[in-house]
Order: structure tokens, then C-alpha cells, then sequence
């Protein structure tokens, strides 16, 4: 099935009349909606996350509830979008947008001189930035099930598998990779997507939350391909992801501590 109805550049022979039913016509489907939920509310968990760890105090809140809480959900999220990986649409899917070193090679110096292709998914070097990214912050909501809190007040759930030493390991990196490395990357990618946006004219921030480009000649516009149902089928593997997470915490023996909300 065809995400969304394609209009393809004008150029292209093969292509199908524009549909006349089409109020975006002009405007070519780039990313399915779960792909932007997800995105938006990951933003959104991580500057929570950062707030509720920042200004614990302020929150009367000393186990650090709402900062667990919103790790935890982080890790839920990540699972899925890891399943949405494989089973979400194409632009979603890692197959597909994962370059190999060729790939990333030419398009590079295809910036070089200003003639890259366009995508309508990640381009090669987004799509690296983007698996570093996902990569960084599943690491760093791994780390948090294994943190102990430094006034000994509370902890991740899995912190008794490790040895003192060991959660003092877990703590340290949980901190500082977040503050010495995650935050720049993500820095980094806001930027970028600015610059995208100023410099390039190309509208990668809107097309993220109205999940449409601009018709033009996209690369992968070929291989575009979407999934029936596709808050459907987000929704069940979201059900799954929490039940990895959750049940999986749980199945190994993990101690969710002073979680509750009221
Ligand atoms: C904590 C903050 C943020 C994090 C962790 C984050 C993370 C991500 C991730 C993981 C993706 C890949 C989406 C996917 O394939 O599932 C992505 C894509 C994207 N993000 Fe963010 N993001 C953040 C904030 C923002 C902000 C504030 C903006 C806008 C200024 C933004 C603009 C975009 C855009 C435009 C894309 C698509 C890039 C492309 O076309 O290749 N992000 N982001
Ligand atoms: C991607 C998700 C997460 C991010 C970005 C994150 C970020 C952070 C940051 C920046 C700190 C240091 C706060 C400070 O001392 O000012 C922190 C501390 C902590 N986090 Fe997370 N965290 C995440 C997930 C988790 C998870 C899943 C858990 C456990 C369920 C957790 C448990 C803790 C605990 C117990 C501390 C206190 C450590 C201390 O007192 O030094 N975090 N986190």
C-alpha cells in the first residue's frame, strides 16, 4: 500500500494524476502519524526527564517519582519505536533508511558540492545522527533502571543486581553521558534541522509534525510504502513494548520503589 497520496515531481512520466480529492495537493506523504508521536512526546519525556531530576527540590519530590516515571516511559518508547523499526512504514523502517558506508560516502560529498538528493525520509546522514541518537538514549534509560540515587533515598529497579561499585558506575555514566553527550547531540540535531529549515528551504521540521514535503524528485520516493492501519497497529505494539518493559522489570525480579502517583 502507498502512504498517503503521492503526487510525484512533474518531470516523471510514470506518474499518476495528482488526486483531485487531495486538499495537500502539492504535498507528498513523507512520515506516518505514530512516527511523529513519537517524536514529539519523546521530546517532550526527555526535557521532562531533565526537569524532574533538575528541580526534584522545587517538586517536593526526593525519591525522584516523576523523573523514574518519565525514564521508564522514555524506555517504553524507544522499545516501540524500535518495533516500528521493523513493522511501521518505510520511511519508519531502519532496512530501509540505515545507509551503507557507500551510500553515506556519496551522499557526502554529494553535500560537498551542493548536489545532494533529496529524501523524504531520513537522508544517509540524518539517518546516522538519528540511529546515534536512538542509541544514546536507550543506553541512558538502561543505565537509569541501574541508578542510585545519591542520597541513597531511591533507586532504579534493577539496582540490586549490581555490586556497590557497580551502581556507582551506573550512576556516574547515567549523569554524565546525558550531560556531556546526549544533550549536545540533541543540541546538535535541533540545529541542524534549523539550519535545514533557514538555509535550505527545505521544511524538514514542518513536514515532522504535519507528516507531509513538498512534491519534488525525492530518492526514496520509489520505495515509499505504508502499513494498513497504522494507529492500529502502533497502538498493539505499544501495548507490547510496555509489556516488555513493565513485565520484563517485573519477570527478573525488579523493585519499582515509591512509584506511586497519589
Ligand atoms: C529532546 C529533544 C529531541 C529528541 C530526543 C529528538 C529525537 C529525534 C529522533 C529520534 C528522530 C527520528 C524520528 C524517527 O525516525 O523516529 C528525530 C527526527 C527529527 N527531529 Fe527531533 N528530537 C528532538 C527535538 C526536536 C526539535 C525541538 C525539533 C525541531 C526544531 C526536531 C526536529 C526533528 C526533525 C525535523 C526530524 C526529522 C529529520 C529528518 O527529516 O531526517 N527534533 N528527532
Ligand atoms: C532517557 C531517559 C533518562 C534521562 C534523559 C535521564 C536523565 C537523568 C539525569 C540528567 C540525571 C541527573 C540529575 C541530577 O543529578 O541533576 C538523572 C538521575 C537519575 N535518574 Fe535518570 N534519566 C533517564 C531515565 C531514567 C530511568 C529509566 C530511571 C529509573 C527508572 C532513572 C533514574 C534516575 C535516578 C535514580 C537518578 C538519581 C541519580 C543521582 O542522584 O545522582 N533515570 N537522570
Amino acid at each position: 500500500m502507498t502512504v498517503g497520496t503521492t503526487t510525484l515531481p512533474e518531470s516523471d512520466p510514470q506518474a499518476p494524476p495528482a488526486d483531485p480529492g487531495d486538499r495537500h495537493s502539492g504535498s507528498v506523504k513523507a512520515w506516518d502519524a505514530p512516527t511523529r508521536i513519537f517524536h514529539w512526546l519523546l521530546a517532550i519525556l526527555i526535557a521532562v526527564s531533565w526537569a524532574t531530576c533538575e528541580y526534584s527540590e522545587a517538586l517536593d519530590d526526593p525519591v525522584l517519582k516523576w523523573h523514574r516515571w518519565s525514564g521508564l516511559l522514555i524506555l517504553t518508547l524507544l522499545v516501540w519505536r524500535l518495533l516500528w523499526g521493523v513493522f511501521g512504514s518505510s520511511t519508519a523502517r531502519f532496512a530501509k533508511f540505515i545507509p551503507t558506508p557507500l551510500g553515506l560516502a556519496t551522499y557526502a560529498s554529494a553535500v560537498r558540492y551542493g548536489r545532494e538528493p533529496k529524501f523524504l525520509g531520513h537522508n544517509p546522514l540524518g539517518a546516522v545522527m538519528i540511529v546515534a541518537l536512538l542509541a544514546l538514549l536507550l543506553t541512558q534509560a538502561m543505565l537509569g533502571l541501574f541508578t542510585v540515587e545519591h542520597n541513597d533515598l531511591t533507586a532504579g529497579p534493577l539496582y540490586h543486581y549490581l555490586s556497590e561499585e557497580g551502581r556507582k558506575a551506573a550512576t556516574s555514566w547515567h549523569r554524565h553521558l546525558f550531560e556531556e553527550v546526549t544533550l549536545w547531540l540533541i543540541a546538535i540535531h535541533i540545529l541542524v534541522n534549523l539550519v535545514y529549515a533557514i538555509f535550505r528551504r527545505q521544511p524538514l521540521i514542518r513536514a515532522m509534525i504535519s507528516g507531509r514535503k513538498p512534491a519534488s524528485d525525492y530518492a526514496d520516493a520509489k520505495t515509499l510504502d505504508g502499513v494498513p492501519r497504522p494507529m492500529f497497529r502502533a497502538a498493539i505494539l505499544l501495548a507490547l513494548s510496555a509489556f516488555i518493559v513493565f513485565g520484563g522489570i517485573w519477570a527478573v525480579g525488579g523493585k519499582f520503589l515509591q512509584m506511586r502517583l497519589w
